[in-house]
């Protein structure tokens, strides 16, 4: 069972910039959150509570504000500084001491996942006892992700970074499930021509072991990516829409502590006194009052 979860939010957010410049791409809002809140509450609904959060050298603070290591959440939130963005398999040498000898999730800062199932399928990958899992998701431009082809037992076959041309729409999606050897393979890793490590090069490694499967998030689930301007307003409209219509938060961290009884109603009462008079705060006191 997968207890532990590490969130990459570093980077260097090229894309974004100038965005990016004064404040880092995960901080940013996404509709009425700061972005990490989303990847946060992927691994709160997988039942993860151990969670390590990479950040840029110097921006530990800033994070701290919004996501203190003393929280009202329920979860224990460690933090470490990636010098350099130096790829994303960086986060198991970073992580290494956090891992110990235990499986690992990785989550990426900037992904954004929703949807009917997401809950039950994540409850099932944490579930993995050896080897390595991705989640995958159709696209209709492959060419500009990591791209996988499976068999009939979701066993990945292949796995392309950016291919020109392939037979297959599945991106691989920015959320990978671990078993310990990933601080082995991780440390085989030499970087790429960009200069960085690859994490399709580690999940290689898994696969040329046989140890590498994919889940599906399936047709009434959402990814999105938030990696440029464009598509970062996409996904903002799109948590708009849903909220404003249903009237229930998407990644509201709180909530889901609340509903897997990691907190309790005094814990929601301090978080509205953390967060302050705002819309946030009124829809968790509705949860109080429920
Ligand atoms: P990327 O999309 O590869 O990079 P980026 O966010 O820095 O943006 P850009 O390409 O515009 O420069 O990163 C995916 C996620 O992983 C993102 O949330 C940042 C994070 N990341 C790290 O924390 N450390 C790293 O070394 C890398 C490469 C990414």
């Amino acid at each position: 069972m997968i207890k532990k979860g590490i969130i990459l939010a570093g980077g260097k957010g090229t894309r974004m910039s100038p965005l990016t410049k004064a404040v880092n791409k995960q901080l940013l809002p996404l509709y009425d959150k700061p972005l990490i809140f989303y990847p946060l509450s992927v691994l709160m609904l997988a039942g993860i509570k151990k969670i390590l959060i990479i950040v840029n050298k110097g921006q530990l603070n800033q994070f701290k504000k919004v996501l203190p290591e003393n929280n009202n959440l329920g979860l224990s939130i460690e933090y470490k500084e990636q010098t350099r963005p130096g790829g994303l398999p960086q986060a198991f040498t970073i992580g290494e001491k956090f891992i110990g000898k235990d499986s690992v999730s990785l989550i990426l800062g900037d992904n954004f996942f929703y949807g009917q199932s997401l809950t039950k399928i994540l409850k099932k990958n944490i579930n993995l006892k050896s080897g390595a899992k991705i989640m995958v998701h159709p696209v209709k431009t492959p060419s500009l992700y990591g791209v996988a082809t499976l068999n009939k037992n979701h066993k990945v076959l292949s796995l392309v970074e950016k291919p020109k041309k392939t037979n297959s729409n599945l991106a691989v999606t920015g959320l990978y499930f671990f078993d310990n050897d990933v601080i082995k393979f991780t440390k085989k890793l030499r970087p790429s021509k960009r200069g960085e490590l690859e994490i399709v090069d580690l999940l290689n490694l898994y696969r040329k072991k046989n140890k590498l499967k994919a889940e599906f998030i399936g047709r009434g689930g959402t990814w999105l990516d938030t990696g440029n301007v464009n598509n970062f307003y996409d996904a903002s409209n799109f948590i708009s829409t849903i909220e404003n219509r249903q009237g229930l938060k998407i990644a509201c961290l709180e909530e889901i502590a609340f509903k897997n009884n990691w907190i309790s109603k005094n814990d929601l009462k301090n978080a509205i006194n953390f967060y302050g008079n705002c819309n946030y705060s009124k829809y968790l006191k509705s949860l109080i009052n429920a």
